[in-house]
């Protein structure tokens, strides 16, 4: 499944994608993990040094042979130019699966062993100068776009990446491509207005958000979340000293966790588990085609010279009728 964490700046959204990441590798689950964060900070979360972290590759960079792959002998996608970030699936493309070998893994992938198990990285590329008043962070985020269009994932099997602050995620279709995705929120007015907002935002599409309340001291902040977040309140993470602990550069192992908190990322996962389960791949396709229609007409026709509605089959539809298994 795929699933996301997002929120405002600072609220934990990179501390806890890391630790439900360790979560799910120390049960022995695949998971692929993704910085699709402005600021790269997910590979030193999960334990790589500043240098490991800095070397990963970016998916921004490898974006032609990235759309050369999807595309395989897809006949309605004439070229790799030709296909911006929207552009779906259809007979011929190449799907992604969470657990194979694949050109794109091997050129954009990089395995980080935990203290328990281990994942697969994969990081959007850090925001530089050069990127500034450009749409090249868009561009960068276009490719987990791309890759999320194309990745056929199973029940048993986990996505999870960490989203840039805010409301910026909503300036393409990102927001919509997860099962779930997760809102760390503190327990301050700012930290539930960004849930509002995301909220508002996101009802119109159909996502599926659950609230996490991150940094929660005691009974007062728990209160005010219920009170400011109501149902959506799905679980509370506490303040905690093991965070703390891998701040000032221990390296605590994830079975020293305080109890309560592992509890929660138990809990996050139930929630991953079910919102497979309430997957609906029509939607899925349609939300994809409706968007890919969208960015074509704004801007990716022009910029292509062709009218890319033709790039749609209407009769696909990501997760029916394709093989689990890469290759056959
Ligand atoms: N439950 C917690 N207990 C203690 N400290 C925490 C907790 N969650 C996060 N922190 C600390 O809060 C700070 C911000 O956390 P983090 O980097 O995960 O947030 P973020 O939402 O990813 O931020 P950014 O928007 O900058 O990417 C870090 O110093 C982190 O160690
Ligand atoms: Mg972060």
């Amino acid at each position: 499944m795929k699933i996301a964490f997002v929120g405002k700046g600072g609220s934990g959204k990179t501390t806890l994608s890391a630790l439900f990441i360790r979560h799910l590798a120390a049960a022995g689950l695949p998971v692929l993990a993704v910085d699709a964060d402005i600021n790269q900070h997910l590979g030193p979360a999960l334990g790589l040094t500043d240098d490991r972290a800095a070397a990963l590759p970016s998916l921004g960079a490898h974006l032609p042979e990235i759309k050369e792959y999807l595309r395989g002998d897809n006949p309605l996608i004439r070229s790799a130019e030709e296909m911006i970030k929207t552009t779906p699936p259809g007979p011929g493309s190449r799907l992604l699966r969470i657990v194979e070998e694949n050109p794109v893994y091997a050129a954009c992938a990089r395995p980080v062993a935990l203290d328990e198990g281990s994942v697969r990285l994969m990081a959007t590329g850090a925001f530089t100068e050069e990127d500034l008043g450009v749409a090249c962070y868009h561009s960068k985020v276009g490719a987990v776009e791309l890759l999320l269009n194309h990745l056929l994932d199973g029940p048993d099997e986990y996505l999870v990446t960490d989203m840039t602050a805010g409301s910026d995620s909503f300036a393409s279709g990102l927001f919509t491509r997860f099962d779930l995705t997760f809102l760390v929120a503190e327990p301050t007015r700012k930290g539930v207005s960004v849930y509002r907002q995301y909220k508002e935002y996101a009802q119109d599409f159909d996502v599926h958000l659950r609230v996490v309340g991150n940094k929660v001291q005691g009974p007062d902040d728990l209160d005010f979340l219920c009170r400011e977040v109501g149902e959506d309140l799905y679980a509370c993470f506490g303040q905690s000293g093991w965070v703390r602990r891998l701040e000032r550069g221990d390296e605590p192992p994830l079975r020293e966790l305080e109890p309560p908190n592992r509890e929660v990322l138990a809990r996050l996962q139930t929630a991953a588990d079910t919102a497979h389960g309430l997957r609906d791949p029509h939607r899925y396709s349609a939300q994809a085609v409706r968007f890919h229609l969208r960015n074509a007409e704004s801007w990716g026709n022009a910029k292509v010279g062709a009218d890319l509605a033709g790039q749609v089959d209407p009769d696909y539809v990501l997760g029916v009728g394709q093989p689990r298994t890469a290759g056959v």
